[in-house]
């Protein structure tokens, strides 16, 4: 159990953090919807796919991945000669749980011509019995490149059906889905709309259709921030998790970002505090492990994408 006032105050804890990186040659990543705290000290802030892409380029022996077990999962399957701390080890994410490895294997069997896509919100043994892995900033790309006439998504039903828009193929879907972006709907939208006259309505690909069909725009949460940062509005009604809207409004001091309902918080995201960063580093606690034959086989998934 963590005593949250440990260690002294936010600045003292960013600084005891910034030290330990530096003595353990660490690298601290951070996903879009972290705490405030934790995004101003990342040596890198990006999405599942940007995280992925930094996890592999550096040099630093340990990654301390400040996000969900997933993404700290797909860091250590793709770096295992690096360490890589998921600094609080509950933090989870409930979508990975509606799919387990033996599901995967019976959809091959109902169908199988159709390559496994997997998001990389499953497990390491998901993707392990998968084809290839996607993010949300990827979808369509995945799907256009596989051969065949059809192909299976897992876990979420509202990325297969919003990739479904973009592609010939039939796409089968499996009914998993993220519980924060379920909430988002068309009806509170329009509330904001009249609210907020000439508001733009961004969307992430996890939401359900309803909402897909009246967003402006849609895309993963980096493509989020280049979107809004290039437009000419000044309102932005936005349908993602609350934490990406710090460094909205940060980088944009002009523009007015408002979360599309009040229930967009992904519990587990916000499961990390500087003190379990402190923690993990101090001890070397909560290090990632993946049995091999899991790894190796995950890993492929993984390249798969990254090679796209
Ligand atoms: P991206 O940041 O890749 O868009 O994903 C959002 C998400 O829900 C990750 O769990
Ligand atoms: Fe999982 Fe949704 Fe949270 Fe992302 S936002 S980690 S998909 S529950």
């Amino acid at each position: 159990m963590i005593n949250y006032n440990n260690y002294g105050d936010i600045k003292t804890k960013q600084k005891i953090i910034d030290d330990l990186l530096k003595k353990r040659n660490a690298i601290l990543l951070a996903h879009n919807y972290q705490r405030d705290e934790i995004q101003e000290i990342a040596d890198f802030q990006g999405d599942s796919l940007g995280l992925s892409i930094e996890a592999n380029k550096t040099d630093a022996d340990i990654i301390v991945f400040c996000g969900v077990r997933f993404m700290a999962e797909s860091a250590a399957i793709m770096n295992p000669e690096k360490t890589v701390i998921l600094p609080n080890k509950d933090a989870g994410c409930p979508m990975v749980d509606m799919i387990t490895a033996r599901d995967v294997l019976r959809l091959k069997d109902d169908y199988p011509d159709a390559p496994v896509v997997a998001y990389v919100n499953t497990s390491a043994e998901c993707k392990a019995v998968s084809d290839i892995c996607c993010t949300s900033a990827n979808a369509v790309k995945v799907v256009n490149s596989l051969p065949g006439k059809r192909v299976i998504m897992i876990p979420d039903k509202n990325l297969g059906n919003y990739t479904q828009r973009f592609t010939d193929k039939d796409v089968i879907c499996w009914s998993g889905y993220c519980p924060p972006h379920k909430r988002t709907n068309p009806e509170d939208v329009e509330v904001l709309k009249e609210k907020y006259p000439g508001a733009v309505f961004v969307a992430h690909p996890e939401s359900t259709p309803e909402t897909i069909d009246v967003a402006d725009y849609v895309s993963s949460t980096s493509g989020m921030y280049k979107f809004v940062r290039e437009s000419n509005a000044k309102y932005f009604i936005i349908g993602t998790e609350r934490g990406i809207m710090y460094k909205m409004k940060k980088e944009n001091p002009d523009k007015v970002f408002i979360s599309s309902n009040s229930g967009l918080v992904c519990p587990n995201m916000k499961k990390t505090h500087l003190d379990n960063i402190i923690d993990s580093l101090e001890n070397m606690r909560n290090i990632i492990k993946i049995p091999e034959d899991v790894r190796i086989q995950a890993r492929k998934s993984i390249e798969n994408m990254l090679a796209l």
